[in-house]
């Protein structure tokens, strides 16, 4: 499909539906899913390829019915009205909107947002999107063939600050934190502590910490939020922006 016209007007859509999405996410709770959606939508992409990424491709039955997407249609209805009230917004500059719109509300860092995002109706193969019951190598190779870092899985793996699995979407169960609806570097610090009653570890989680180049970044972002914070952000801009060249 074109990309939009990012023209004055296409910006002043922008700002408004920005406001209607941090009213959404306060009123329903629902930073964690929308932030998931906007990353789930992003990780599909092939670097060799050009295949995947922010697209919208995920609004499609086709795509939300992967199993690594259980749940998130929750998050495509709740923005189905943002995207009436504001039609010239494409849905994949949307998903990415409010996926920083969830970091900054809950308290987490400013992430840029550059609008243009093209939609496509061509929905990636399933399985492109990580196992959390696999380990490091599986990691890289699917962060890589995003054409991602070793320390964007580390920092973006902090994401996890919010919201919590759901047994009936994943199989895994509760939150990795103490307070899954604030954006801080409590995932690291308690990813350090170990196990804990209550809290949940994936396996790709803990097996992190068995990865000298992984364990250096986890061990630096539970000591310094700031330090998180700057290279989540910048992590989080390559995520929303894989395949996309800013008009
Ligand atoms: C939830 C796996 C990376 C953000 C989940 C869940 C799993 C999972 C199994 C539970 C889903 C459910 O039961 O509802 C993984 C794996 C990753 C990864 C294996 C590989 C590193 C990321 C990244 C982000 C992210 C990069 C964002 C930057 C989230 C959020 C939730 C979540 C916010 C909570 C959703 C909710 O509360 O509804 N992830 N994830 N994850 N993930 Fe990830």
């Amino acid at each position: 499909m074109a990309a939009p016209v990012v023209n004055a007007e296409y910006l002043k859509e922008i700002d408004k539906a920005r406001r209607d999405l941090r009213a959404l996410i306060a009123s329903k709770n629902c930073a964690p899913i929308m932030l998931r959606l906007a990353w789930h939508d992003a990780g599909t992409y092939d670097v060799n390829t050009k295949t995947g990424g922010p697209n919208g491709s995920i609004r499609f039955e086709e795509e939300y019915s992967h199993g690594s997407n259980a749940g998130l249609k929750i998050a495509i209805d709740l923005l189905e009205p943002i995207k009436a009230k504001h039609p010239k917004i494409t849905y994949a500059d949307l998903y990415q909107l409010s996926g920083v719109v969830a970091v900054e509300v809950t308290g987490g860092p400013t992430v840029n947002f550059v609008p243009g995002r093209r939609d496509s109706s061509v929905c990636p193969r399933e399985g492109c999107l990580p196992d959390a019951k696999q380990g490091n190598q599986h990691l890289r190779d699917v962060f890589y063939r995003m054409g991602l870092s070793d320390k964007d899985i580390v920092a973006l793996s902090g994401g996890h600050t919010l919201g919590r699995a759901h047994p009936e979407r994943s199989g895994f169960e509760g939150p990795w934190t103490k307070e899954p609806l604030k954006f801080d570097n409590s995932y690291f610090v308690e990813l350090l502590k170990g196990e804990a009653e209550g809290l949940l570890k994936l396996p790709t989680d803990k097996a992190m910490l068995d990865d000298p180049k992984f364990r250096h970044y986890v061990e630096l972002y539970a000591k310094d939020e700031d330090l998180f914070f700057k290279d989540y952000a910048e992590s989080h801009k390559k995520l929303s922006e894989l395949g996309f060249t800013p008009p």
